[in-house]
């Protein structure tokens, strides 16, 4: 899938703003804070209905604005289709979505409409950091290629919310009935088994990928990365039945300290190289190579399951690799619609398939300027034809 139009309005720093994008590599760049980011993140919103940032949706209205829009017009599976985000921060339904100028009523119609794949230095944390950074990575990963995930998920979060919220009130005293507790267990049960055979699912055909793409970017065959997927359910045979009775089992426990211990919530992934845990033993190098190889895995599993390219992202994550390294990885890319930012423009060597923008922040507001313009696109003025003699 391509974008062949990207439009913003009151979108941070960018005021009004029309781009029609390479099917290629798209390349800006700019000094720090000039609004490359906020390009990539009005993808992201379209694609998955929220940012990549952890920020709520008001930080992205323009400072003295009241309303934003991100709009994409895109080309998948022979079909054109659009997509518009809109933020209204002080009105009630506050984000509403448009798909091809129909409002949906549910974020899961929009799940997969648009596949993109994010990569920024953050991402690091994919395999430095604690297990949420990487349960978020999957969740996102698996919504965009199943929308029955998608959904398990929202009914999971649900059931957690209100279980938890009702075992600290159980532990204050303030409720002593444990008989909602079988009700919300229950609706936490059922989409257990969907999300723990999907995460597997997912987990053995990205670490096939992961492994084989870091070996290609770090050009070392000795070095063997793999993922794995970590849940207490794994082996269950049952696992409604086998998580309900843990539930129950961990009632004391779970009311005495507020939490719900046992379930997805809770699951990790394993990240090694030369079956040695990563977050302890990797170098920066290795961690790097490790996070772009999940993500670069990540698009694979999109194509492979949807037969769809989806849309890469890189932000500012060029300077961080050695020559090599980014050469592989440009080769590597190849196939797919880039979006790359940087601050140096020599980060990367200009490509016949690419386009280059100049961001830069005049007064608050981003100004995108396009350095070489596609000759196929020069618009020529025909002399209007004259037959007079
Ligand atoms: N809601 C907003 N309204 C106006 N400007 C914003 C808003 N949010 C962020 N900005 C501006 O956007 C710029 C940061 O953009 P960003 O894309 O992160 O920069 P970079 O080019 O370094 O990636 C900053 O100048 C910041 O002031
Ligand atoms: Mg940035």
């Amino acid at each position: 899938m391509i974008i062949e139009k990207l439009t913003l309005r009151n979108f941070r720093n960018y005021e009004d703003i029309v781009l029609t994008p390479h099917e290629g590599v798209n390349l800006f760049f700019g000094e720090n804070g000039s609004g490359k980011t906020n390009l990539l993140e009005a993808i992201h919103y379209c694609a998955l209905g929220k940012s990549h940032r952890i920020t709520g949706d008001q930080s992205a209205v323009r400072i003295g604005e009241t309303f934003s829009v991100c709009d994409v017009k895109i080309l998948t599976k022979g079909l054109h289709r659009e997509i518009t985000v809109r933020l209204i921060p002080n009105e009630q339904n506050k984000k509403t979505v448009l798909l091809d100028q129909k409002q949906i009523k549910r974020f899961s119609e929009l799940m997969g409409c648009l596949q993109c794949v994010i990569f920024s230095p953050e991402d690091l944390g994919l395999v430095r950091e604690g297990p949420s950074i990487r349960r978020r990575f999957l969740d996102m990963m698996i919504s965009q290629v199943n929308r029955n995930y998608f959904i398990a998920l929202q009914q999971y979060r649900s059931g957690l919310e209100q279980r938890n919220a009702l075992l600290k009130r159980i532990g204050k005293n303030l409720e002593k009935g444990h008989g909602m507790l079988d009700v919300f267990e229950q609706t936490m049960a059922a989409p257990v088994s969907v999300i723990i055979a999907e995460r597997k699912k997912i987990v053995e055909m990205l670490s096939d990928l992961a492994s084989s793409t870091y070996r290609e970017i770090s050009g070392r065959d000795e070095e063997i990365f793999s993922v794995g997927y970590h849940s207490s359910f794994l082996e269950s045979e049952n696992i409604q039945e086998d998580y309900i009775y843990a539930l129950k089992n961990n009632r004391e426990e779970d009311i005495r300290f507020g939490v719900t211990t046992a379930g997805p919530h809770r699951d990790d992934l394993l990240l090694s190289l030369n079956k040695k845990n990563m977050k302890v033993y990797a170098s920066q190098g290795q961690v790097r190579t490790a996070a772009l190889s999940m993500k670069l895995a990540q698009m694979k599993v999109f194509r492979r399951i949807s037969g769809e390219t989806p849309v890469l992202l890189l932000d500012d994550v060029m300077s961080e690799l050695d020559k090599s390294r980014r050469m592989r990885l440009l080769d590597t890319i190849r196939d797919y619609q880039t979006f790359i930012t940087c601050t140096d423009k020599s980060d990367l060597d200009a490509e016949k398939n690419s386009r280059i923008y100049h961001v830069s922040n005049k007064s608050g507001t981003a100004v995108l300027d396009e350095e070489n313009p596609d000759p196929s696109e020069e618009t020529f003025i025909l002399k209007e034809p004259d037959f007079a003699l």
